[in-house]
This record gives structure tokens, C-alpha cells and sequence, in this order.
């Protein structure tokens, strides 16, 4: 989605975040994902590379008088889109302010009456009659703080116990998703500020305080109509092919929206890029290794992440420096 740097609460107009004291206690549902602030929704409305790609692929894949079911609707822009193609769409929303907006929203729009937006738990969501397509957008970086996972998983196992276990699954958007990572030279002056920090970058901007030292090496493949891990990591051992200055860990995360087959393509959509500094800069030539030692579970914090690296730089002289 478009930039998730936010800390969600349970949001909305009528609760600025300006107004909600610092030290207010948030519990992890608000930390991770299931609550995002309604203006958070304006921006991936308007993230153009997001809307693009499920404008695409839900053009590609729905046809009239398929049902589709939405889980997390939000402002219910995808599940509209669905309709447009003819769908009758049932869109699963927990947030009550969302559900207030998105039933306002379809209102406003041609064929909205065909979305029935439905205040639930997506994980509790069990549809009254088989469904053809699921649409999901619950992505982040390295499918982390939010629940798109466990809310498959949990769709799919409900679904099989109302059904049947031979009942067929249905389609998926996004169809899958790829995680990687990349050892990279980022600079961390900012005006002469040295501020080693995560931070996110935007994967469709020009990019120039960032050199890639090496290629982004696959640590996980998603299918959503497959069984998945919901737990990531391992041992990879990167190589440098760009020399540099080794001072951050840049993970990626790539969804392919819908695979088209028959045209031999699929419609890709980056999540923002994290990257993570290093303890300390370290000088690396072409042929020297990067050994990442890590471990999450899907849906955690980007802070189990972080925690959980181990990485040490192999020299061309044998000569090993532990960097986090
Ligand atoms: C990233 S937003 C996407 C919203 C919308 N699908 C879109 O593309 O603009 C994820 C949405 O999922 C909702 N959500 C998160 N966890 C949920 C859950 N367990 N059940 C239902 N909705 C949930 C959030 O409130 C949010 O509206």
C-alpha cells in the first residue's frame, strides 16, 4: 500500500491524532495493522501504482455475475471495482468508522448497491454461499503488522468446514507474494544529521542516497491458494557484487495482483521498500559475503524483525565482522 509509516489507532476524523495523548496505551490490535486512520485511506486512494494494479487485475479477472468477497475493505474502492465489472461484492470491514464511510462512499458511486459492506472480524467471516474471488489487500513489508496471513488462512479453513473439504477453493487477488533482500549502501546524512534509523522507501521513486552492493535475494514465496508459512526466515549468504560501503539491509516485498496465464504475465504492485542500518558502516569489495541470519512471524512488528537479525560481513581475507 501507499506509505504505512503511521502508528494505527482506532481513528477517524473525530479523533485527530493531534488530540490523543502520546502516552496513551495502545493495544497490539491498534499496533499491528487492524486499525488504520481514515486519512491513511486518502493516501492509498490515492497511491496510483496500488489502485492501478487491482484496477487491472479485478478488470482482468471478474466477470458479471460472479460473487466476489472483500476482506478489509476500507474505503471499499476495490470492492467497487469489482462491481463494476458486474459482481454482486460482499465487503468484510472491521473498523466501525470505515464501514460508516465506505457504505457513504458507495452510495455516492454508480453501482455501489451492488457492494454490501458487512461490519466483521475478516478472521470470524464465514460467506453464506461459495464465493468465485477473495480480494485482500491487508500487504505490508515482509507481510508484517498486518494480518493478510492469518486472515487467509483463517478464511480458507472457515470456508472448507462450511462447504465441505472438497468444495473448491476460490481465486485469490493478490495471487501471491515474494520477499527479498539486499545488502545496500544508503546514506544516513540527512543535512549533516547522521541518523541511522529504519525507514521506508517508495520502490517506484529515484532513488539516489541508495547503492545496491548485491542482487535482492529471495527468502520467501506466498501462494495464497496454497498451504503457507506464517513464519519467515533463515541463513542467507549474499554476495557483494557492487563495491561500497555496507551499512543497511534492504528488504523488499513484491505481490503479483493476478497472474494472467493465458497472456503469460502477471500485474505486479510493490509494497514500500525497509531498510534497515547496520551498527556500523563497513567497507566491502565485489566477492565478499554478507551472511543474514533472521527470523519473524508474519503479522509481527517490524521491531521482531529487526531484533531478530544476525549479520556478519566475510572478508576476501577470511576475516568476520558481526555488523548486528
Ligand atoms: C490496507 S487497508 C486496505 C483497504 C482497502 N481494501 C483498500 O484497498 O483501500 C486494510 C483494511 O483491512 C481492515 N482490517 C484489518 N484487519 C481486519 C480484520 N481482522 N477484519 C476486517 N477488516 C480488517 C482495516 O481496517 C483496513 O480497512
Amino acid at each position: 500500500m501507499h506509505l504505512r509509516l503511521y502508528v494505527e489507532e482506532e481513528d477517524t476524523f473525530e479523533q485527530p491524532k493531534a488530540n490523543c495523548p502520546a502516552e496513551e496505551p495502545r493495544t497490539e490490535e491498534q499496533l499491528l495493522g487492524q486499525y488504520i486512520p481514515l486519512h491513511y485511506h486518502f493516501n492509498m486512494l490515492q497511491d496510483r501504482h496500488r489502485v492501478g494494479a487491482f484496477s487491472e487485475a479485478i478488470g482482468a479477472v471478474v466477470e458479471p455475475g460472479m460473487h466476489v468477497v472483500e476482506l478489509g475493505g476500507g474505503t471499499g474502492i476495490l470492492s467497487w471495482l469489482a462491481a463494476q465489472q458486474g459482481a454482486k461484492v460482499t465487503c468484510v470491514e472491521r473498523n466501525p468508522a470505515l464501514v460508516a464511510r465506505s457504505r457513504e462512499l458507495l452510495a455516492k458511486n454508480r453501482h455501489g448497491d451492488r457492494v454490501t459492506v458487512v461490519q466483521r472480524d475478516a478472521r470470524d467471516y464465514i460467506p453464506a454461499e461459495p464465493v468465485d474471488l477473495v480480494i485482500c489487500e491487508m500487504l505490508h513489508v515482509g507481510l508484517l503488522r498486518e494480518k493478510q496471513l492469518e486472515v487467509i488462512q483463517a478464511f480458507k479453513k472457515h470456508y472448507l468446514e462450511a462447504f465441505g473439504n472438497d468444495a473448491k477453493l476460490p481465486k485469490f487477488l493478490p495471487e501471491a507474494t515474494t520477499m527479498l533482500v539486499q545488502p545496500v549502501q544508503f546514506s544516513y546524512d540527512f543535512s549533516g544529521y547522521h541518523a541511522p534509523l529504519p525507514l521506508f522507501q517508495d520502490p517506484a521513486a529515484i532513488d539516489n542516497r541508495t547503492v545496491e552492493l548485491g542482487e535482492m535475494a529471495t527468502y520467501a514465496n506466498v501462494f495464497y491458494d496454497e498451504t503457507y508459512p506464517t513464519s519467515f526466515g533463515g541463513v542467507l549468504d549474499l554476495e557483494v557484487t557492487h563495491p561500497g560501503t555496507f551499512t543497511a539491509l534492504r528488504f523488499a516485498t513484491q505481490n503479483l495482483i493476478a497472474i494472467l496465464t493465458e497472456q503469460q504475465r502477471g500485474i505486479p504492485w510493490a509494497n514500500q521498500l525497509l531498510v534497515l542500518p547496520m551498527k556500523e558502516p563497513v567497507v566491502v569489495a565485489a566477492g565478499e559475503r554478507v551472511r543474514v541470519e533472521f527470523n519473524y512471524t508474519a503479522g509481527g512488528t517490524l521491531e521482531s524483525l529487526a531484533e531478530s537479525l544476525s549479520v556478519e560481513v566475510r572478508f576476501a581475507n577470511d576475516a568476520v565482522r558481526k555488523v548486528a
